[in-house]
């Protein structure tokens, strides 16, 4: 057997011995080929970046993201409640470091997200002024897109505005602001970071009701003289239900509407979803129940050979466009640091990401790497 310094490099067995990690990679046969390296030419490849990654607490992880990633987007770190916890108050610390590590390792560095009604700080939460609200829509640009300027590559400037139906969400933006918030967001971005990619983000928007909310929302800005380079489908999808006729009819809607494409938050749920369930209350307490929660134990072939599966066909989709996407970005580097492990409930175990909790390559890993190999695109 190859000593583990020769299987993971020089370079990884000393930031993974300085961390004691060697039980993480003791049987890891670390691959050859690398998504950053086979993708090259096609697209980016990311992945988010959690703050124990960020701080070097988890030193495998972040090995496997300098290996094999060419783009980060911070999971948490640049939202606003950690960036703009009080008024005027900014916190870049966490935020900095994250983009350190990009820079570091030549990577293209995404920033998430500037206008959310999601992780807001409770101050903003209170403003009920028009007047107040746009102050702070402005300042919190400004000061963010601005500290970051020609670091941060794109901007996720708004995120998820949207309904369902395609119609907009009423959050405390659109409800104190109206609709054209949007437009304001994208104009303070580019006036504070010119040249940054920008992007609209939000979940479900490659099904065909939310996909018009989308369309609509490209030609207001478009109209209103505002610059938008692409949409985000985040691509938090389940191997049950995996949407590809919807999500190739979106690819080729939004770049018909003269934008690019990111899949920016890419993982395929193995687990059971309450909601599909009828009756179902998200808020039950389904946590030590078998029924919400199969595979604790562990993923039976049949489920890791539907993941796969899914994966291939997804980046046979997502190869065949390669030239209206500018980025596919996966939601954590391993299943260990996957959100969907505490959402929508809490305390699951769930396999959504291409490297297991060692930090191991999955077969979907391999099967996506092959495909691009034989397909040659
Ligand atoms: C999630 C993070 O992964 C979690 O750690 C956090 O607790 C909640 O937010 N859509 C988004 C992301 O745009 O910012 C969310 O990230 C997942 C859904």
């Amino acid at each position: 057997m190859k000593t583990v310094s020769k299987i993971i490099g020089i370079a990884g067995i000393s930031i993974l011995a300085s961390a004691g990690c060697h039980s993480r990679i003791r049987h890891t046969k670390e691959p050859e080929e690398t998504l950053k390296n086979i993708f090259h030419n096609d697209f980016l490849i990311g992945t988010a970046l959690s703050s124990d990654q960020i701080e070097g607490k988890d030193k495998v992880a972040a090995y496997i993201a300098a290996r094999q990633f060419s783009a980060i987007t911070a999971e948490n770190s640049m939202k606003a409640e950690h960036i703009h916890p009080r008024w005027g108050e900014y916190k870049f610390e966490l935020a900095d470091r994250y983009v350190d590590f990009g820079q570091k390792h030549a990577m293209y560095i995404v920033g998430h997200t500037l206008i959310w009604h999601s992780q807001l700080p409770s101050f903003v939460s209170k403003i009920r002024s028009v007047d107040s609200l746009n102050k702070y829509m402005e300042q919190h640009i400004v000061s963010v897109a601005g500290h970051f300027v020609g670091k941060v590559k794109s901007w996720d400037v708004v995120n998820e505005a949207l309904n369902e139906d395609g119609t907009y969400r009423n959050s405390i933006f659109y409800r104190t602001l109206g609709e054209d918030y949007i437009i304001r967001a994208f104009k303070l971005t580019e006036k504070a970071a010119p040249g940054t990619a920008l992007y609209y983000n939000d979940y479900n928007i490659e099904r065909p009701k939310k996909r018009t909310g989308v369309l609509k929302i490209i030609k207001k800005l478009k109209a209103a003289g505002a610059r938008i380079d692409g949409i985000g489908i985040q691509g938090h999808w389940n191997i049950h239900d995996l949407p590809l006729e919807d999500i190739e009819q979106s690819i080729i809607a939004y770049a018909n509407a003269g934008v690019k494409v990111a899949i920016t938050e890419l993982d395929i749920s193995v687990l059971p979803n309450p909601w599909n369930l009828q009756g179902a209350d998200v808020n039950q307490n389904f946590e030590n129940s078998w029924v919400m929660n199969p595979y604790a134990d562990g993923l039976p072939d049949s489920v890791s050979g539907k993941l796969t599966n899914c994966y291939v066909q997804l980046f046979r989709l997502l190869l065949k466009h390669k030239d209206k996407i500018s980025r596919v970005t996966f939601w954590g580097v391993d299943d260990r640091q996957s959100w969907l492990n505490d959402w929508p409930i809490k305390g699951r175990t769930n396999y959504p990401l291409l490297f297991d909790r060692n930090g191991i390559p999955k077969d979907a890993f391999h099967k996506i790497i092959q495909l691009k190999k034989q397909q040659n695109f």
